[in-house]
């Protein structure tokens, strides 16, 4: 029984697969059952920024295991006293604690929780296209209808803006909004970075009416936008950051950081068995460590600018826009984008799609350049084939 036979008689049935069994990966390299070799730019789909089977994470799961795996924040525990320190030292200014979770849709129902807690107020405001996970407090968050409309009712109290249109924000944020929630990049909803006039403003606005501004970096944050975390690009100072997905080298790990304005929360509201682990501390104390002793946020800039203007060169009529941030990048096509996904597959280039019609790079930020000059070259053919093949369902 071939692997992919023997998931499918399982599984929950919940994922739209792609045929292939990856069984191997190494820095910016996947091979699947059969051998065969690619260029990985789905990069775990955010988890991977430092590449796989990176050696200081391995070494430091490794130690790790050995020593101690489990420990609730009942107690203390060394890696995760040194780790919550490293967090501090590289979030915003505005940061002064740190909650640790175990993923993206974790870290955000923290931050809703909290923005609630600490204004004794009910509304959030988020952004259409917005994607913040699964749980039901960040699937409320979340825009897109698919993800939403069969688990309704959700949370009451939650309103979504245009991206980017500061006016409608302004308007939408009243005395009763306990937050609003933004990426600084929308990433599932289609490569789309927020203005600096939007961000910037949602702060204020912020300020001015009493809520907590809450940025959801599950995606852009440890180094995916050629910054550590895609606030810097604007200064921003949030009230809450959400992050998971690179923040331990790929073991599952969210941390909600948690602003100044919050101030104190009330004991025992809120908790995780898992969150914070010893295991998971060890293996993000080493994932940063090892972004910033080998600057990946600085390569995914210079890198990631060469891309984008490579596939800026690109003539295409099916290219709508080229558009990113760093290493984050999508093309946004005139159609579907699943079979050219396809496509790229079988000539050895693994990309994911971001909605229906953006094709989505998130290689793993330790990529070399050969690799991304092939992609181009790969992405050039694809798109000058006339696309017979048929789409992967549901993608
Ligand atoms: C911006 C953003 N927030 C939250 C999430 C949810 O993260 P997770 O899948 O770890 O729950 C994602 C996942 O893609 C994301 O991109």
């Amino acid at each position: 029984m071939t692997i992919q036979d023997l998931e499918n008689q399982f599984t929950s049935g919940l994922y739209t697969k792609r045929p292939i069994a990856i069984v191997r990966g190494s820095g910016a390299h996947l091979w699947d059952s059969d051998e065969n070799e690619y260029i990985d730019c789905v990069g775990g789909q955010g988890a991977g920024n430092l590449g796989h089977a990176n050696p200081a994470v391995a070494v430091a799961i490794a130690a790790q295991a050995q020593t101690l795996i489990s420990c609730p924040e009942m107690f203390y525990n060394d890696k995760r006293a040194m780790l919550i320190q490293k967090l501090i030292s590289i979030a915003p200014p505005s940061i002064r604690r740190v909650y640790l979770c175990n993923s993206g849709t974790e870290a955000v129902e923290a931050a809703i929780k909290f923005a609630r807690v600490a204004t004794g107020r009910k509304e959030i405001v988020a952004a259409m296209r917005g994607f913040h996970g699964r749980t039901l407090g960040a699937l409320s968050a979340t825009w897109e209808k698919k993800y939403r409309e069969p688990f309704e009712p959700l949370v009451p109290g939650f309103k979504h803006v245009a991206y980017n249109d500061l006016s409608a924000l302004r308007e939408a944020v009243t005395d009763q909004t306990a937050g609003v929630i933004l990426e600084v990049v929308q990433g599932e909803g289609g490569v789309r970075p927020g203005t600096p006039e939007f961000l910037l403003g949602a702060q204020t606005v912020c300020r001015e009416r009493g809520a907590m501004l809450i940025v959801d970096e599950v995606q852009t944050g440890f180094g995916r936008t050629g910054k550590m975390f895609a606030c810097e690009h604007h200064g921003l100072e949030p009230d809450l950051v959400a992050l998971a997905k690179s923040i331990a080298g790929g073991l599952p790990m969210g941390a909600t950081l948690i602003g100044e304005r919050i101030g104190q929360l009330p004991p025992q509201v809120h908790g995780s068995t898992f969150g914070g682990n010893p295991l998971v501390s060890a293996a993000s104390l080493a994932a940063i460590e090892f972004l910033e002793s080998n600057d990946l946020p600085e390569r995914a800039k210079v890198i990631g600018d060469w891309f984008i203007g490579e596939l800026r060169k690109i003539e295409s009529p099916l290219i709508r826009e080229v558009r990113g941030l760093g290493l984050m990048v999508g093309i946004e096509l005139k159609q579907k984008v699943t079979p050219y996904l396809q496509a790229l597959m079988s000539k050895g280039v693994l990309a994911l799609p971001a909605g229906l019609t953006v094709m989505r790079f998130l290689p793993p930020l330790v990529i070399e350049k050969e690799d991304l000059e092939r992609v181009v070259e790969v992405v050039k053919e694809v798109l000058a084939d006339e696309i017979k093949v048929a789409a992967m369902p549901g993608e």
